[in-house]
């Protein structure tokens, strides 16, 4: 069901991934808000380019559609070198990987998506890529088994995944730069709407309608730009183009979204927490099967924002609504105790 939610920062749709193709922004200087990475970033871009040398390995993780896919081509680019694009499920074998790699050119990027699911075995040989830029590998067995040095240009490695806390202790310490990037401030994903809609031609909307989508945005760039998209076909469809506040709250409240940005999903989610399992605690895998969901679906995309808000408290004995919660869906008849003991 995630796949289909408006809100869903997954990028699934392609349509979406054409659009966020153009929407992307190409440069440092265009990268909005995520300050203190972006000065990181800065300032090992040019320490690298003064001495002539790849840019250290980086790991980005947090919510999905953040914009570290985007980084990553960001890098590539202020490195004046070439993007190679890859993801920890697809790389299924240790040769997939050693043919990646030796195809690189000194300073290149090889971004791998959901590193955190690259198996085990191929692990292994990213440690010495990383650090000695080097591959060794065992051909034949027993006794005319030998190793192989294949020896790697030196490349830029930048690794993204949602959950950080599934990459080995080994795979994360040979990342120079870790950053866990934050969902963006309104102000911040005002300015993305307004640099995406110059992009889609919308004519300047102006920043009151702008900031009814930034509020239901989910502090999401990923989410803006498809709301904003789907405002825009409904003003043309609707509104003869007019793209105002009132167009805005029409458009969404079609879209399912109330005014916090929360949408179908996530009322199930909270409805399933109070209503089935009175407001908590509760185990992640019991609203799971609730649900008919994914444990891990619910917590890499419906969870964070809902603990952002202060709707979701991570307690010992699991789930917990919050009091804001409880008021914001109306469920009058349940107490909660919110001096249980929260998870770390
Ligand atoms: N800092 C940013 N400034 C402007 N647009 C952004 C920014 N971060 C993300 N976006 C937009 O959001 C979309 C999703 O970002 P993406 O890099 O694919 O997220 P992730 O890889 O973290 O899931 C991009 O296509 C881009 O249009
Ligand atoms: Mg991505």
């Amino acid at each position: 069901m995630a796949k289909q939610r408006i809100i869903s920062a997954d990028a699934t749709d392609p349509i979406d991934e054409s659009s966020a193709l153009s929407l992307r922004p190409t440069a440092l200087a265009g990268y909005i808000g995520q300050s203190k990475l972006v000065e990181k970033l800065r300032i090992a871009l040019g320490a690298a380019k003064q001495r002539g040398e790849a840019m250290e390995h980086v790991l980005l993780h947090g919510p999905p559609g953040l914009g570290k896919t985007t980084l990553a081509h960001v890098i590539a680019n202020e490195m004046g070198s070439s993007l190679t694009v890859s993801s920890g499920p697809a790389i299924t074998k240790g040769a997939d990987l050693v043919g990646t790699l030796t195809k690189l050119q000194a300073h290149d990027v090889l971004f791998i998506d959901e590193i955190h699911r690259m198996p085990v075995a191929v692990e292994e040989y990213v440690y010495s890529a990383m650090e000695d830029f080097k591959i060794d590998f065992v051909v034949d067995s027993g006794m005319h088994a030998k190793t192989i040095t294949l020896p790697l240009k030196p490349f830029t490695l930048i690794g993204a995944t949602t959950r950080a806390g599934l990459l080995s202790g080994p795979m994360r310490s040979r990342f120079g730069i870790t950053h866990h990037l934050d969902f963006y401030t309104h102000d911040d994903t005002l300015a993305i709407l307004r640099r995406s809609a110059g992009l889609l031609g919308v004519e300047s909307p102006g920043d009151e309608p702008l900031g009814v989508i930034a509020a239901r945005s989910r502090g999401t760039p990923r989410v803006a730009n498809r709301l904003l998209r789907r405002v825009r076909d409904f003003a043309a469809m609707r509104r003869d183009g007019r793209f105002d506040r009132d167009t805005v709250a029409e458009a969404l409240k079609l879209e399912g979204i109330d005014e916090l940005g929360l949408d179908e999903i996530d009322r199930l989610y909270l409805g399933a927490i109070g209503k089935v399992y009175r407001g908590g605690p509760v185990g992640l895998e019991a609203i799971a099967a609730t649900l008919s969901e994914d444990a891990g679906t619910l917590e890499d995309m419906v969870e964070p924002y809902l603990l952002q808000i202060g709707f979701l408290a991570r307690t010992r004995r699991g789930r917990q609504l919050t009091q804001k919660a409880v008021q914001h869906l109306g469920l009058t008849d349940i107490s909660i105790d919110e001096s249980e003991p929260l998870f770390d």
